[in-house]
């Protein structure tokens, strides 16, 4: 069953005759065009980078890793912090260059940081050698954006504002190994007032279930064995569908399925992470025993200034839930120093939520103002050096937190995914442990792709060393 935001099939349809068109132009030219394709920000854009290489595929293309040999540059941006910004102002502007040697190159922005009107605006007059503009929206119209570059050059943007939507059955090229991707909703309504994501990836909407299930399944029979569920908030499935299907109920249905894999999910929004979902979890032997919540502050007043919905207390009582369910739980988070008008005092509360939560791994930020979110208009007194400061003491903390945890899996027996090198001579493999803790390993290229038992021999700050157990 389709869901209501849904695009037409014939509208998908018309796209796939276009890159077939384009695949024809290119045999017929007797080339293997190359194309370049560069991610910023989330999981949520590089699943979409994995389509657009999926449509490039499709479209005849070949990939490289140098700008100067592409015939298409395709970057994907993201808008979540001024930082990420910059960095893609910085690339972009260095590509003159191979333009210049290269006319006919096609140079293609597209993500989250072009999908707001001045960021568009500032591509569309300071940096002209661009030639197309499009955002997370127009996605799927990429064929036929690139087809009328080839057919007629110009400049195309595609960045109205929409509410957003769903396209089916568009190609995916997906480059994780054995780990994947699989997006269960796209776009956000919670509107943390610091945060750009809901302005620039619309409103929430769901994948139908049957369309997820099939994903999974295509992923489990292709030899996929760790599928992380991806949404801006995952517990918010299901809200825009006729059905009447929760997280917690896709989550069970993938687990359920044949094969030996883990599922994992991100991000977890605490105000709607219910028990119905920890219950799941606990129940559930193929869904990872790793669970990412942020809580962004510590502070009850910076709470509710970000509209985050909950307060400490709230969030010190669901992990305590969390772990009740599953005592082995990984427990990750992320967090923001510095929010506008956030004080020492604020702050300290932060603190306390890293001595009482004793997360194994943090995701540290410094607030970045972001123009058009609310936050944006707030007094902003404390200076940089200061939050700066507080940053600091926050990573110490964290780091002796994870290193203390880190060390008590040492002699520990456990079961590891080995999914790819490290580029360590002793500890050659990398893997991931049921939580998501990276592990180097000591061991033969072989293993790589395969659930194998380790011992732990060592820990770091970020990481745990091991060696192959007898098996
Ligand atoms: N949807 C996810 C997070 C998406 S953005 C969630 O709600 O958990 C990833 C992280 O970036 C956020 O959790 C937050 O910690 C950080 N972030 C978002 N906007 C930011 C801003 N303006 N400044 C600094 N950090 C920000
Ligand atoms: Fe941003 Fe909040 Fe939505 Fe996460 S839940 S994407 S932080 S608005
Ligand atoms: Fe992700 Fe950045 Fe967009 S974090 S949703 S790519 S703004």
């Amino acid at each position: 069953m389709a869901t209501k935001a849904q695009i037409p099939r014939e509208a998908v349809d018309r796209q796939r005759a276009v890159m077939e068109r384009i695949r024809r132009h290119h045999a017929g030219l007797g080339r293997s065009p190359a194309a370049f394709v560069d991610t910023y920000g989330c999981q949520q854009n590089e699943s979409d980078s994995e389509k657009l290489r999926g449509m490039l595929l499709e479209m005849g293309y070949r990939f490289t890793d140098k700008e100067e040999d592409a015939d298409v540059i395709v970057i994907n941006t993201c808008a979540v912090r001024e930082h990420a910004e910059l960095r893609v102002y910085g690339n972009i502007g260095a590509l003159v260059h191979t333009k210049r040697k290269n006319p006919e190159q096609i140079i293609a922005v597209c993500g989250c940081m072009v999908q707001q009107p001045q960021a568009a605006e500032k591509i569309r007059r300071s940096f002209r050698h661009v030639d197309l503009v499009f955002g997370p929206h127009a996605l799927w119209r990429f064929p036929e954006f690139l087809e009328n570059l080839l057919m007629e050059r110009g400049r195309i943007f595609a960045v109205e504002e929409e509410e957003g939507s769903i396209a089916e059955g568009l190609p995916v090229s997906r480059s994780g190994g054995v780990k994947a991707w699989l997006s269960v909703m796209y776009g956000c309504n919670n509107f943390c007032s610091y945060c750009i994501v809901p302005h620039v990836r619309g409103r929430e909407r769901s994948r139908s279930p049957q369309v997820i299930l099939d994903e999974a399944r295509q992923l489990i029979s292709e030899g996929y064995k760790d599928i992380t569920l991806l949404g801006q908030n995952v517990n918010s499935y299901g809200k825009d569908l006729d059905e009447d299907v929760d997280f917690a109920d896709i989550l069970r249905s993938v687990s359920n399925l044949e094969g030996e894999f883990l599922v994992r999910f991100m991000t977890s929004h605490p105000k709607d992470a219910s028990d119905k979902l920890f219950q799941t979890m606990a129940a559930c032997g193929k869904v990872a025993r790793h669970l990412h919540l942020p809580f962004q502050a510590g502070s009850d007043r910076i709470l509710r200034a970000m509209n985050r919905g909950y307060t400490q207390a709230q969030y010190l009582s669901l992990v305590e839930t969390a772990r009740r369910y599953m005592p082995d739980i990984v427990l990750t988070s992320d967090v923001i120093v510095g929010f506008p008008g956030e004080t020492a005092e604020d702050f300290e509360k932060t603190m306390e939520v890293l001595r009482q939560a004793r997360f194994d791994a943090l995701f540290t930020f410094i607030y970045s103002k972001r123009t058009g979110t609310p936050a944006a208009d707030l007094p902003d007194p404390v200076p940089r050096e200061e939050k700066q400061r507080w940053f600091d003491a926050l990573v110490a903390l964290q780091n002796d937190i994870s290193a203390e945890k880190h060390a008590m899996y040492v002699g520990k027996t456990l079961r590891v995914l080995v999914d790819g090198e490290s580029g360590d001579v002793r500890y050659p493999l990398s893997a991931r442990t049921n939580g998501g803790r990276l592990v180097h390993l000591a061991g033969d290229k072989a293993l790589i792709g395969r659930y194998i038992d380790v011992t732990i021999t060592g820990s770091s700050t970020w990481s745990l060393f091991a060696e192959a157990a007898s098996q």
